[in-house]
């Protein structure tokens, strides 16, 4: 018998809903590693841009090279690296990448290159001694972790969430991205099946980190 339980939490949402300060500061409270998947089809598209495969021959590319995918770990984070290279969140989170980024993650064929490696990630973090793992995105508890413990989607309209982005300092079009993402062939944007939808434009970031600390204290 297991000393305690590892926990599994699937977090999904659209663009400025909130994930990743709830998945921060779940981590923090319960010592958790956190994945941010969205930082993975950043960093996938950054490299393919940076070999100047554009989406349109991506396809290609990946059935002719395989990409090698590995983790390293800063703090509770899990940092991807693709064919030994790191990218900073400054490469991964900007206008440029803003754009790019959803038309990448809608090929099939980048979407199965992730799904191995990050149904791997739970293991890792278990391996290294964290009593669970948060994982955000888009398809978490739809596609990679469907059997999750607690499946979490976070919502907010359109313009608060363009809000959060614009006093971040970031220019982002959010709205042709939830567009694309939510209308792609493979694992759109969705609420899973039986997740707790939590409208993050009407509560605080505290009280949704307060509903997650009950649905974690049920299952202790
Ligand atoms: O932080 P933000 O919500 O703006 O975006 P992100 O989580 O960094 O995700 C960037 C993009 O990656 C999304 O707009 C999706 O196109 C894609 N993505 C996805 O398709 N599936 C995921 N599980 C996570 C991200």
């Amino acid at each position: 018998m297991e000393k305690y339980k590892y926990i599994t939490i699937a977090l999904d949402g659209a663009a400025g809903s909130g994930k990743s300060t709830t998945a921060q500061a779940i981590c923090k409270k319960y010592k958790y590693i956190h994945v941010d998947t969205g930082l993975h089809y950043r960093a996938i598209s950054l490299h393919l841009l940076n070999l100047n495969i554009s989406p349109d021959d991506t396809s290609e590319y990946l059935h002719s090279s395989s990409l090698l995918l590995s983790s390293e770990l800063d703090d509770f984070s899990v940092q991807l690296f693709v064919d030994g290279n790191h990218f900073s969140k400054s490469e991964l989170r900007n206008e440029r990448m803003n754009k790019e980024v959803s038309y990448y993650a809608r090929l099939p064929e980048v979407r199965s290159l992730l799904l191995k490696y990050q149904r791997s990630l739970p293991d890792f973090g278990k391996t290294r001694g964290f009593s669970g793992i948060i994982m955000d995105g888009r398809d978490i508890g739809s596609v990679i972790l469907p059997n999750a413990d607690i499946k979490i989607f976070l919502h907010a309209d359109l313009e608060v969430r363009q809000h959060r982005r614009l006093s971040d300092g970031e220019n982002d079009s959010i709205s042709a991205r939830d567009q694309i993402d939510s209308t792609r062939k493979v694992a759109p944007l969705t609420c899973p099946d039986g997740a707790l939808s939590i409208d993050t434009g009407n509560i605080s970031i505290d009280n949704v980190v307060q509903l997650i600390t009950n649905e974690i204290a049920s299952l202790l």
